[in-house]
């Protein structure tokens, strides 16, 4: 055998094991990614340090184990472009280059995203991907990305506008050799939830962003878990199996802690509400972006963003999100069927004070007596019921499984 056979050869199965390995773009998140991501607590202080001790975090403290495999760079890690408008990272915080830490990072079985936004500029003003979505595609693919948080700042406020700038970064992915994931960052307000499978994406944001707090009492229009809630209920329809409704980072775990989350009243949550916040992203099957530091979790917060048994609603293969069923001014109840021919029924208390909530499920449309499994309290509390009546803490989400 010649050398020449001998690399040709090779160049084909190379190029065979790339096309091997694309996943239909629709295919690329059979459940909802889960993991961390940096912008509520860090905002632009992010290195290779704090990635790399993050991802040791979560290996250490079971989050990786318990599904949470992203680590998602937000905004302010670029460093513009070198003389061959290659993009490059802030050798500053990134000194060994992305694609070490993505080794790291894949070493640890986690996977890496990264951020670019749909013009010229980021929201921030770093650079962005308008005009470079092929070269900056390969870029990513070069470095090992997994997943990328396509933003909209600075672009047309039109959505046919937006639809072809998802799209053409969509292809450009999906020509770029690896499979990256695209999450659609247009905050809902061109409706993506509508187009985010057509032109390609697997996550449509749903809202402004997220706050750490309940609600926007102050007017500023900041975004808080319930007014979230309220805004992507009506939206479930759309969701399926690898359309996931992007519900924004989780806040649990914050406590009011100065950063990007702070701001527009964002003055921190009860332990009550940050388990609303996590009963809820997980009935909707948002994805899961815990943003809180890692590597100093009280064992409360611990408590609600590692609950294995509201994880599994929100990674449910069936794929089916939840319905709203009621909403009143003091409650609303939500109902979701699973996998396994049971059905997750969460309850949320709207109003300032504790109340007695009952769910009669034959309302709800689950006709049957069922075993209930109280998923915060993780035990059986009652066999061949018709209902549950029980005590509701101001804002707190309980939620139940029925067998
Ligand atoms: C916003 C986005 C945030 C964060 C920020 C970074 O548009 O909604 O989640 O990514 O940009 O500048």
């Amino acid at each position: 055998m010649n050398k020449s056979f001998i690399l040709s050869a090779a160049l084909f199965a190379s190029s065979l094991s790339v096309s091997a390995q694309s996943t239909p773009r629709n295919q690329l998140t059979p459940t909802p990614p889960m993991g961390w991501m940096t912008w509520n607590l860090f905002q632009g202080d992010i290195s290779d340090k704090l990635i790399r001790e993050t991802a040791d975090a979560m290996v250490e403290g079971g989050y990786v184990d318990a599904g949470y495999k992203y680590i998602f760079i937000d905004d302010q890690w670029q460093g513009g472009r070198d003389v061959h408008n290659n993009m490059i990272p802030d050798p500053k915080k990134f000194p060994n280059g992305i694609k070490a830490l993505a080794d790291y990072v894949h070493s640890k079985g986690m996977k890496l995203g990264i951020y670019s936004d749909a013009a010229q500029l980021t929201c921030g003003g770093w650079t962005a991907s308008l005009g470079f979505e092929e070269q900056d595609a390969r870029t990513f693919a070069s470095w090992g990305i997994d997943y990328l948080k396509y933003d909209y700042c600075n672009a047309p406020i039109d959505s046919a506008t937006a639809r072809q700038r998802y799209r053409t970064m969509a292809d450009a992915l999906s020509k770029s050799g690896r499979d990256i994931a695209l999450g659609i960052c247009e905050w809902g307000q061109r409706q993506c939830e509508e187009w985010c499978e057509e032109v390609g994406g697997q996550l449509w944001r749903t809202t402004y962003d997220v706050r750490d707090m309940w609600k926007d009492v102050t007017n500023e229009g900041g975004m808080g878990i319930l007014d979230i809630v309220n805004i992507t209920s009506p939206l479930s329809s759309y969701a399926r199996k690898g359309q996931w409704p992007d519900m924004d980072m989780l806040v649990v775990g914050l406590h009011g802690v100065s950063g990007p989350s702070s701001a527009l009243g964002g003055k921190g949550c009860t332990q009550a509400e940050y388990q609303t916040q996590m009963s809820l992203w997980c009935m909707f099957s948002s994805p899961l972006a815990m943003t809180n530091d890692m590597r100093k979790v009280s064992e409360e917060d611990r408590r609600i963003l590692l609950n294995r048994e509201v994880i599994a609603i929100n990674q449910d293969p069936l794929g089916k999100v939840a319905e709203r069923k009621v909403n009143t001014d003091t409650h609303q109840i939500f109902v979701r069927p699973l996998a396994d021919g049971s059905y997750a029924v969460a309850l949320l208390n709207v109003s300032d004070a504790p109340l007695t909530l009952t769910a009669d499920f034959a309302k709800l449309g689950l006709s049957g007596k069922y075993t209930v499994r109280d998923l915060w309290q993780h035990r059986d509390i009652a066999k061949n019921a018709k209902n549950w009546k029980g005590k509701v803490q101001a804002h707190e989400t309980k939620v139940f499984r029925l067998k």
